[in-house]
C-alpha cells in the first residue's frame, strides 16, 4: 500500500495521511459520546470551514492572549530554533491557517531546501494556505496532508531530515493526560536524533485571565462552540436548535484545565437522524465539548520525560503566560 493516497481530483493539492489504526468517525463518536450523560464530543469536529474561520477570529480577540504571546515568542526565537535544528522538513500537527508558522518559514536560511508539511483535518484551509504560502515564500515546497493525528503518524511520507515537528497553540492541552502522552510517545518513537519537536502550551495562571480568554466579550468563542451543533445537524442529520444551548467555559483550578460545554437551556429532545435515536436533555445539562489543560514548566517537563522526550530549550514571556519548548528524543 502506498503511504500516501493519490489525490482523487487533479486540482486537489492535499495528500491523505493513511491512518495506522481506524479512527472513529462522527457517527461512532456521537454514538459513544452523545447517547448518555455525561455527554461529550471530541474537539476535532469544531473545525469545519466555518469553525476554522471562527477559530481564527478567536485568535484576534483581545482576551485570547495565547496566539499573540506564542507569535511573539516565535518571532523572537525563530532564528535560533531554525539554526539549532537545520530542518529539511517542517511537519506541523493541526496547522490551521499556519499563521504563526510563517515566523519559522521566514527564518529558514534556504527556503528551497525546506518542505513544509502542514497536517490538518480541515482540507479547505490546507488547500488555501498551500497556495498562499508558496506565493509568499518563493522556492518553498508545501505539501499539505489531510488526516487525523490520533490515527498515528507512522505513515507520514518519507522525507529528508532533520525534521522539525511543530505543535502549537496549546492544542496538546486539549487532550487528557493519557491521550497527550500517547501522541508524544508516538512522536518520540518516530523522531531521529537530529529531529526536534517545537511545542507550544498554555500555562497555569489566574482564573480571571483564563476565564476571560475563553469567554470573549464579542462572543466569538461562544459562536465557535455553538457552531459544533451546526456540524452535528449537517453530519448526523440532527435537529439541534443552537438558540436552545448556551456556551460555558470555566477554569477548574484543581484540574488545571478549562472545561468547555454547551448547556441545554431547557429540557428538550433532539433527533439524531444518522443514529436513528432521539436524546432527551435536561435543563442545564452539559454536552462537554473541550478541555484545555494548563501546564507549569515542571508539569510539562514531566510529561515530556514520560514520553521519552528531553527538554532542549524553554522560551517564555516575562509574565510566564505561555511556554514554547524545543524537545528531542531521550
Ligand atoms: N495551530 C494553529 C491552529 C490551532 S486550532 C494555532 O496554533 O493557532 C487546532 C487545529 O487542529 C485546527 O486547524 C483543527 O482543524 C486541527 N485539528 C483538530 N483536531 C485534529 C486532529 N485530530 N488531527 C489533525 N488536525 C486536527
Ligand atoms: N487549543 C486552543 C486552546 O485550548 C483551542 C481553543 C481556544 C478552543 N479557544 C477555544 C477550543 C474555544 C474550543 C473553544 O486554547
Amino acid at each position: 500500500m502506498p503511504t500516501v493516497m493519490p489525490s482523487s481530483s487533479p486540482s486537489r493539492r492535499c495528500m491523505d495521511l493513511r491512518p495506522e489504526r481506524p479512527v472513529p468517525g462522527i457517527v461512532e463518536d456521537a454514538a459513544a459520546g452523545l447517547l448518555e450523560a455525561p455527554r461529550s464530543l471530541p474537539p476535532k469536529y469544531f473545525y469545519d470551514a466555518v469553525g476554522s474561520a471562527l477559530f481564527d477570529r478567536i485568535c484576534d480577540t483581545p482576551e485570547y492572549y495565547p496566539t499573540r504571546t506564542e507569535a511573539a515568542l516565535l518571532a523572537a526565537h525563530a532564528g535560533e530554533i531554525m539554526r539549532r535544528c537545520q530542518p529539511r522538513a517542517l511537519v506541523e500537527l493541526g496547522s490551521g491557517t499556519s499563521r504563526k508558522t510563517r515566523h519559522l518559514l521566514r527564518a529558514a536560511p534556504a527556503p528551497a531546501r525546506l518542505t513544509y508539511w502542514p497536517l490538518d483535518v480541515c482540507e479547505p484551509v490546507l488547500e488555501a494556505q498551500a497556495i498562499a504560502l508558496e506565493q509568499e515564500f518563493p522556492g518553498l515546497a508545501v505539501q499539505p496532508l489531510v488526516g487525523d493525528y490520533h490515527g498515528g503518524l507512522a505513515h507520514l511520507p518519507p522525507m529528508p531530515g532533520p525534521r522539525l515537528f511543530v505543535f502549537l497553540g496549546g492544542t496538546l492541552g486539549n487532550f487528557r493526560h493519557h491521550e497527550a502522552l500517547a501522541l508524544l510517545q508516538e512522536l518520540a518513537v518516530l523522531m531521529a536524533p537530529a529531529d526536534a519537536l517545537l511545542l507550544g502550551v498554555d500555562r497555569v495562571k489566574s482564573t480571571a485571565r483564563l476565564n476571560a480568554a475563553y469567554n470573549d466579550a464579542a462572543g466569538v468563542t461562544a459562536a465557535f462552540n455553538l457552531n459544533l451543533l451546526q456540524v452535528l445537524n449537517r453530519e448526523l442529520a440532527a435537529d439541534f436548535d443552537p438558540a436552545a444551548f448556551s456556551h460555558h467555559a470555566a477554569y477548574d483550578e484543581r484540574a488545571a484545565q478549562i472545561e468547555m460545554a454547551l448547556i441545554s437551556r431547557h429540557a428538550q429532545q433532539v433527533e439524531l437522524g444518522a443514529l436513528q435515536r432521539c436524546i432527551t436533555l435536561a435543563e442545564g445539562e452539559p454536552i462537554r465539548t473541550e478541555i484545555s489543560r494548563k501546564f507549569t514548566p515542571e508539569s510539562l517537563r514531566a510529561l515530556l520525560a514520560e514520553a521519552g522526550l528531553g527538554l532542549e530549550a524553554l522560551y517564555q514571556p516575562e509574565d510566564g503566560s505561555f511556554s514554547l519548548v524545543s524537545a528531542r528524543r531521550g
